[in-house]
């Protein structure tokens, strides 16, 4: 079945498939939000038919939480979690201390919730994320829709004083629409090329009213568990200072594309 994915997509799927390996039974898991978080979300319902692992989802979008529950996991809120084992996710970027940017698929905020409330957080990922620098994938910042334009500006000024590349934010647009997150809020896309300080950029950047949070997760991230084209995994903990590699087999995975048709 894996045969007919392409290599991105094995990427992908391998990644996610490693990173399930560290789930347990009864633990409360974040399901992170985007294309390689729903390999995930995939990946675990294949070990709970398989193996009967029982598993509490708490999904960072709307999106994932349909997946998570027509795939039969339980699904359940942040409040009544209280706190997690473990939350896996994808990254836009991650740079070598594993400090992210997250946010392309606009789940930022309730990710960066997700991973802050669970003991530990790993990003599963292509090759293509890892940068030395990040910055170069714009940087998704959540404001609220009151005075968008004002908090634009005021960001945009902020930026002038920071060790960054660039000063210029964009509106997210939804076809001709501002994009509109789950929390009802817009995102401004800033593109700084290379962020010299993110600690530093994400601190002043959350110090400005009408910003939300921002897509920058710093030492948040504790595993990257990078995949490969031809079934590599790559796994990188941070607090261990490991680098591990192994290779996943790509045989039949049972109804594990049975979602991918919609
Ligand atoms: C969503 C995210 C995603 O994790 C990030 O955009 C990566 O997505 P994908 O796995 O589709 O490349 O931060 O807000």
């Amino acid at each position: 079945m894996s045969g007919d994915l392409s290599p991105i997509d094995t990427a992908k799927f391998v990644a996610a498939k490693r990173a399930v390996e560290y789930v347990e039974d009864g633990m409360r898991v974040g399901l992170g939000t985007g294309s390689t978080a729903a390999w995930m979300v995939r990946c675990l319902a294949e070990r709970m038919r398989e193996e009967g692992l029982r598993i509490r989802g708490v999904p960072t979008s709307t999106r994932t939480a349909e997946l998570a529950r027509k795939l039969g996991i339980q699904v359940i809120s942040l409040d009544e979690a209280k706190w997690l084992d473990l939350t896996i996710d994808g990254a836009d970027e991650f740079d070598p201390n594993l400090n992210l940017i997250k946010g392309g698929g606009g789940a930022l905020l309730q990710e960066k919730i997700v991973a802050t409330a669970s003991d530990q957080m790993i990003v599963i990922t292509d090759a293509s994320k890892r940068v030395e620098a990040l910055g170069n994938f714009p940087l998704p910042v959540e404001v609220i829709p009151f005075g968008w334009q004002t908090t634009k500006a005021l960001v945009e000024e902020t930026l002038a004083g920071l060790d960054v590349l660039g000063d210029k934010a964009a509106l997210r647009l939804n076809g001709d629409a501002p994009y509109v997150t789950d929390e009802g809020n817009h995102i401004l896309d800033l593109h700084l090329h290379r962020i010299g300080n993110p600690r530093q950029t994400a601190l002043v950047l959350n110090q400005i009213p009408g910003v939300v949070e921002n897509g920058l997760f710093i030492d948040i991230c504790d595993v990257v568990v990078i995949g490969y084209g031809d079934g590599r995994v790559e796994v990188t903990d941070i607090n261990e200072g490991t680098r591990e590699q192994s290779q996943i087999e790509l045989a039949e995975s049972t109804n594990l594309f049975s979602d991918l048709g919609d």
